[in-house]
């Protein structure tokens, strides 16, 4: 034993007390980085409940706005908004309508809860009776008269009062169209978050639940991006910053790290990430069974989203998140 060598460099040094780790940590999350989800029905019949997403549900526009009250007391700066219109047809005109779901709710909760950031999800998949984030035409999603309607329906929500608008169609030039609509309307407050680089992946499965917005026929793979392609990722992100895009974002987060850290390490603009629908149920899941400890391996994955170069996340966790924070501090 005695002739062992001796570590010359001994790191657990650094990690004997929680205050020495705590003084050493490279990332931090807090809860002022987060983005809460929310799902808002028009129709007060529609059944609130997702089953697989426990502990989100779809809430009427009152249930909203006195929500965004709560996350805004918890520290959470910002929710996102998802339209369930009463109606769906093929053109989606529940998306761009001034008095439909998402505007109405931006006003609910703006006058609830006037410090919350709103931002709204720009699509119209979950308005179309098709299912797809675009026009059909022949079979077909139709590229630019697709762009047109998103916006359109970036208008509306930002004349309600919308702090960011956030197309997640993956149409190409819909971000240049996006902010010359706006701009032309008045709104050039009005910032936009981008979702450059949204690949086709199985982890929107519970969202599309909640929307009820699986595509009817084919799937959305000519628009949103393969997974597979790391560099196009970042050429979609670098067309998204030439059009105007204020903030990129990535998505999903979990299984796409590379792409986080790769579109950090690139561009110096402020970069979300979007922990989407599926990575929040596998977590559920596995939780409820006791197969995990929720709230230690929501801690770990947030963190590491940060590390791979995230400035802000959107996480169905987000309001649980604050709330063991708030619990910690007493
Ligand atoms: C709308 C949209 C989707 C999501 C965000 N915006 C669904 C999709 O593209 O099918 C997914 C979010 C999630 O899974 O949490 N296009």
């Amino acid at each position: 034993m005695a002739d062992l060598p001796r570590p010359r460099v001994r790191p657990r040094r650094l990690r004997r007390t929680a205050a020495i780790r705590a003084l050493v940590r490279e990332t931090s999350v807090d809860a002022d980085r987060l983005v809460q989800p929310l799902f808002v029905r028009e129709d007060s019949r529609t059944d609130p409940a997702i089953p697989s997403m426990p502990g989100i549900s779809r809430l009427t526009i009152d249930e909203a706005a006195s929500e965004a009250e709560e996350l805004a007391a918890l520290g959470i700066p910002a929710v996102i908004l998802f339209g369930l219109p009463a109606e769906k047809d093929p053109l989606g005109h529940g998306a761009y309508d001034d008095r439909g779901v998402v505007p109405e709710a931006v006003r609910a909760i703006k006058s609830a809860a006037p410090d919350l950031v709103v931002m709204s999800d720009v699509c119209l998949c979950q308005y179309t009776d098709h299912g797809h984030c675009g026009v059909v035409r022949d079979g077909r999603i139709d590229n630019d008269a697709s762009v047109e309607l998103l916006a359109k329906t970036a208008v509306s929500q930002a004349r309600a009062g919308a702090d960011l608008v956030a197309p997640s169609a993956m149409m190409d030039g819909q971000v240049a169209a996006i902010r010359a609509a706006l701009d032309r309307e008045g709104l050039g407050e009005t910032a936009i978050l981008a979702y450059a680089a949204k690949h086709a992946s199985a982890f929107y499965g519970p969202f599309r639940e909640a929307a009820d917005s699986v595509p009817r026929f084919s799937d959305r793979r000519t628009y949103q991006k393969d997974p597979a392609n790391l560099r196009e990722s970042l050429r979609e992100i670098a067309l998204d910053l030439e059009e105007g895009a204020d903030i990129v974002m990535v998505k999903p987060a979990l299984a796409y790290l590379d792409v986080i850290r790769a579109a950090r390490e690139r561009f110096d603009a402020p970069l979300a990430a979007y922990s989407v629908s599926g990575e929040y149920s596998l977590i559920k899941a596995a939780a409820e069974r006791g197969w995990v400890d929720e709230r230690s391996v929501v801690e770990e994955t947030i963190t590491a989203i940060r590390r791979a170069g995230a400035d802000l996340i959107l996480t169905y966790h987000a309001k649980d998140f604050a709330r063991w924070r708030r619990g910690e501090r007493g």
